[in-house]
C-alpha cells in the first residue's frame, strides 16, 4: 500500500514529462526496419517502451541506451531475425499490436505472450484485418495471446476499419508497407497519426486524404535511419493538467509536451469545461509542441460523445475526475472502447469515484456524472487494479483529500510514467507564481 500526499496548499512549478509513449514505440520500431542509424532523445524509458525495445533486440537489432537516449543501428526489415524463444510484450498492447503488423510481412514464425491483463485484451481486432492482406495469425480460442504469427507474402488491400483504433490502423500500415501492391485503410474516426508522420520522416509514402481518415499506403520503402527527439507525453501532463485544475491554489506548467491535435482532447474539454489555461507553441521541426500553463478554476460540466472519444482515449479516466468536482451533471458517452482497456476502464474509474462519494452511473458505453464541489470519502483504499492510469488518476484525486489515502499496486505507474510520484513531490514544493 503506497501512502497518498494531499495539497491543502495547491501544485506550483513547472515540469518536463517523459516522452511520448506512442512516439517512443514507434521510434523504436521504425528505427529496427530502417538502415542505418536512428538516435532517439527523450524516449519514454518505461515498461511499456522498454518491452518494445527488449523484443527488437530479440530479433538480432543492436542498440544502446544511456536513460532517455536511445541508438538503434538498423539494417532494414529483411533483417530481422526469427527470435530463439516466444515475445514476452509486457503489458503493452502498442508493442503487440503494431509488432503483429510487422511480423505478418516476415519469413518466419513468432510466438507473442503478455501479462495477465494483455492476455486478456482482444487481438482479433488486429489478426482479421491483418488477413486481408494474406497474414496468418493464430489466436487462442477467446481471440486473445498468446499468438502465433506465420509470416506470409502480404498483398494490397482496399480495407474499412470496424473500430477506431491507431494500433490497429498501425498494423495495417506496416502490413500494407510489405505488400505487392498499394493499400488504402479508412478509418472509423481519425485516430493518432504518429506512425503515418514517423514513417513519413524516415522516408515512406503515406498520404492522408483531407477527410483525415483516408490512408493511402505505398509499399516497399526505403526507409533510413534518423534522430528523433519524442516531444512531452500529453496523456502524461494530462494528471498534472487536471490536478492543476481541480486542486485549490494551483498554478503549473508542462513544459515541450506534445499537442498533434489527434491527441488534444484533453485541451479541449478543460476548456470547454472553463478551465484557466495558456498554451505557448513552440518552433518544432517535427510534431507540434507547446508549454501549457494551467491554474486552479470552478469547472462546469461536460458532455463527451462517441466522436470526441479517439482524441482523449487514455485521458477519459480523468476527464471522469474533472466531471466529480464541477458544478453540475456530465457524461461520457461512445467510449466502450474503454471496457478493453489495461482495465475495464468504465467499471475501475466508477469503482475509484464512488469511494470518493462521488454518485456516478455506470453505462456500457460510458458514465454519468454528479460533479460536487466537496466529495464524502467513504472509503480510504484507493486501487489501481495493475492499470498504470488508474493509479495515477487516484494520486490526482487524493490531493484533494482532507486526510492521506492509500493506494494499492502502486508500481503499475511504471508502465508509462516510472517517475510519476517524484514529479509530484516537486509540485508539492513548487514556486511558480
Ligand atoms: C495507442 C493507441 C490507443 C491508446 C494507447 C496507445 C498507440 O489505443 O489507447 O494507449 O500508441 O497507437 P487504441 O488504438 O487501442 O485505441
Amino acid at each position: 500500500m503506497k501512502k497518498l500526499v494531499t495539497a491543502p496548499h495547491g501544485l506550483h512549478g513547472s515540469l518536463t514529462v517523459p516522452g511520448d509513449k506512442s512516439i517512443s514505440h514507434r521510434a523504436v520500431m521504425l528505427g529496427s526496419i530502417s538502415q542505418g542509424k536512428t538516435v532517439i532523445h527523450h524516449f519514454l524509458a518505461g515498461d511499456d517502451c522498454l518491452s518494445t525495445l527488449a523484443a527488437f533486440n530479440a530479433m538480432g537489432v543492436k542498440s544502446e541506451r544511456d536513460g532517455e537516449t536511445v541508438i538503434i543501428y538498423g539494417n532494414g526489415i529483411d533483417a530481422l531475425k526469427e527470435p530463439a524463444q516466444p515475445l514476452d510484450m509486457g503489458n503493452s498492447g502498442t508493442t503487440t499490436r503494431l509488432l503483429m503488423g510487422i511480423l505478418a510481412g516476415r519469413d518466419f514464425e513468432t510466438r507473442l505472450f503478455g501479462d495477465a491483463s494483455l492476455q486478456k485484451r482482444p487481438m482479433k481486432r488486429v489478426s482479421e484485418p491483418l488477413s486481408h492482406l494474406g497474414a496468418r495469425i493464430e489466436l487462442t480460442d477467446n481471440g486473445t495471446l498468446p499468438a502465433t504469427i506465420h509470416g506470409q507474402k502480404l498483398h494490397g488491400t482496399h480495407y474499412q476499419m470496424q473500430v477506431a483504433s491507431a494500433q490497429v490502423k498501425s498494423a495495417l500500415i506496416f502490413a500494407a508497407l510489405q505488400a505487392d501492391t498499394p493499400s488504402t485503410i479508412i478509418e472509423k474516426l481519425p485516430t493518432r497519426n504518429h506512425t503515418e508522420i514517423m514513417l513519413n520522416q524516415f522516408g515512406a509514402n503515406i498520404e492522408t486524404a483531407t477527410d483525415q481518415k483516408t490512408i493511402r499506403v505505398v509499399p516497399k520503402p526505403e526507409l533510413t535511419g534518423q534522430t528523433v527527439e519524442v516531444p512531452g507525453d500529453i496523456s502524461s501532463a494530462a494528471f498534472f493538467l487536471t490536478a492543476g485544475a481541480i486542486v485549490a491554489n494551483s498554478r503549473i506548467r508542462l513544459e515541450r509536451v506534445n499537442l498533434n491535435p489527434t491527441r488534444t482532447g484533453i485541451i479541449t474539454v478543460l476548456q470547454k469545461m472553463g478551465a484557466d489555461l495558456q498554451i505557448e507553441a513552440l518552433p518544432t521541426d517535427g510534431e507540434p509542441l507547446g508549454n501549457i500553463t494551467i491554474a486552479t478554476s470552478q469547472l462546469k460540466p461536460i458532455q463527451i460523445e462517441a466522436e470526441d472519444i479517439p482524441a482523449v482515449i487514455d485521458e477519459l479516466p480523468l476527464v471522469a475526475l474533472l466531471a466529480a468536482c464541477a458544478d453540475g451533471t456530465s457524461s461520457i458517452r461512445g467510449a466502450e472502447e474503454l471496457r478493453v482497456k489495461e482495465t475495464d476502464r468504465i467499471q475501475t474509474v466508477v469503482a475509484e469515484l464512488r469511494k470518493l462519494g462521488v454518485e456516478v452511473e455506470e453505462l456500457t458505453d460510458g458514465m454519468i456524472i454528479k460533479g460536487r464541489r466537496q466529495w464524502a470519502i467513504n472509503n480510504d483504499q484507493l486501487d489501481s487494479y495493475g492499470d498504470h492510469r488508474i493509479g495515477m488518476m487516484d494520486a490526482v484525486a487524493a490531493l484533494k483529500a482532507d486526510r492521506p489515502l492509500q493506494l494499492a499496486n502502486a508500481d503499475a505507474v511504471s508502465v508509462s510514467y516510472p517517475g510519476f510520484f517524484q514529479d509530484l513531490e516537486r509540485l508539492l514544493g513548487g514556486d511558480l507564481a
